[in-house]
């Protein structure tokens, strides 16, 4: 979110063509609950960005860090991770996938502790399977938090990272290529998995010749055993919205005509912290929007015969905290506390932009406007332009979030859910 202007401007510059999608798909009158044959359920969550508390004391350093970032709810990382532990092992599916940026920054101590808490879902007989994201490898930023001081702390390398997660997905895969992370994994018979991995490859955020070729090999396999196949990354296969540079796989075409070919029905990533469903050609991508940002979810997917449900949820922080007997209000109105987390952020980055703006009241009411726009989008539960004045002012401040809030002014399907069909 960060580079937010920057991608925007990107994106009207090269008008995002190829791999262009369309939206919000919705459910569809077929569902996998009519089919044929045993069920099998699928978690899935993204940009967990888990910080090891023994990294912060939360001192000024830390909440100001927090404050000033990009919606995420940092201060509670351990209670919000810590409670979907607990939700994952209360559903009890087949099995949980985790597509990147499990850490924030990278901390190998983030990753370790992130760990033990994976092998008690692993413990209760759920497996789970991995991917990095970007902020996980080779992270200078990662660091600890002291008062108002911050100290760099060590990072992991690709190789580490698959020593520390080897029990999750490594050590199941059926199939692991050699010059990435990438593997195949078989949660249930006949339901193939492809893990694709970008981030502890030689050549970040693209897939080299070899992957592609390794990972045609698998594909063909699996198109040959007749097998159901879709697919996982942590960076986005297809340009969803305004974001495409820093968020799709350089050389995703490649990857999404293999895809196609091998008939693989859809894509699960996430990096973009927005919760986006989108289609190409009967191929689907889901993004599930980041579990440390408000409305905190994560995905559900059911598969059974030729279908595919996937709909998203959000973790319940609160009934976890009043299970724990914990008495902080921000933990037991957890959901409230997020959202306005969110809002505030989006608020104060709004009210910056409209430094030129002197009618104090219209300058509260445009950056509510901004804050409020942009927890929709990020939900994936837009609401059409709203307040068409406060739309237009905006239009007419010149700042990049006007023309950001025009381009998500026009979204009005739900992100949230979709039914998809095994070719
Ligand atoms: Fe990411």
């Amino acid at each position: 979110m960060r580079h937010l202007l920057f991608y925007l401007l990107m994106a009207l510059l090269t008008g995002g063509e190829d791999l262009a999608l369309s939206y919000g798909a919705g459910t569809k009158t077929i569902s996998a609950a009519g089919e044929e044959g045993p069920q099998t359920r699928l978690m899935v969550a993204s940009d967990l960005h888990y910080l090891s508390p023994s990294l912060t004391d939360h001192g000024s350093c830390f909440t100001e860090l927090a404050r000033n970032g990009d919606g995420k709810v940092m201060e509670y990382s351990q209670e919000l991770v810590e409670a979907f532990v607990d939700t994952v092992l209360e559903k009890k599916p087949d099995a949980l996938i985790l597509t990147g940026d499990l850490t924030f920054n990278g901390a190998r101590k983030s990753h370790e502790d992130l760990a033990d808490k994976l092998a008690r879902i692993e413990e209760a007989g759920i497996p789970v399977a991995v991917l990095s994201g970007n902020h996980d490898l080779w992270n200078k930023n990662a660091a600890s938090f002291s008062g108002d001081r911050v100290t760099f702390e060590e990072s992991v390398s690709a190789k580490e990272f698959k020593e520390i997660y080897f029990p999750f997905g490594f050590e199941e895969a059926c199939a692991q290529d050699e010059t990435s992370s990438s593997y195949i994994w078989e949660p249930a018979a006949g339901l193939r998995i492809v893990m694709l991995d970008v981030n502890g490859a030689a050549q970040a955020c693209s897939v080299s010749e070899d992957t592609l070729k390794w990972l045609e090999d698998q594909l063909k396999e699996g198109q040959e055993a007749g097998d159901r196949m879709i697919a996982f990354s942590h960076q986005n296969l297809m340009w969803h919205s305004m974001f495409a540079d820093g968020y799709m796989i350089e050389n995703s075409r490649e990857v999404f005509d293999l895809y196609q070919k091998y008939g693989v029905a859809a894509n699960f990533s996430g990096h973009l912290h927005i919760q986006r469903i989108g289609e190409l050609d009967g191929f689907y991508e889901v993004v599930t929007s980041a579990l440390s940002v408000s409305p905190l979810h994560y995905g559900e997917i059911a598969v059974k015969g030729k279908v595919l449900d996937y709909s998203t949820e959000s973790v319940d922080v609160s009934a976890w905290a009043g299970k724990n007997g914990r008495t902080e209000k921000e933990l037991l109105e957890f959901g409230d506390y997020a959202r306005r987390f969110f809002l505030d952020t989006f608020y104060r980055q709004a009210e910056e932009k409209l430094a030129g703006v002197k009618d104090e009241e219209q300058k509260d009411r445009m950056a509510d406007y901004f804050a409020w726009q942009n927890y929709r989008y990020f939900s994936g539960c837009p609401a059409g332009p709203g307040d068409e004045k406060l739309l237009r002012a905006w239009k007419g401040s010149e700042t990049f979030f006007g023309m950001y809030l025009e381009g998500i002014a026009g979204e009005e399907k739900d992100q949230n859910r979709i039914t998809v069909e095994f070719r």
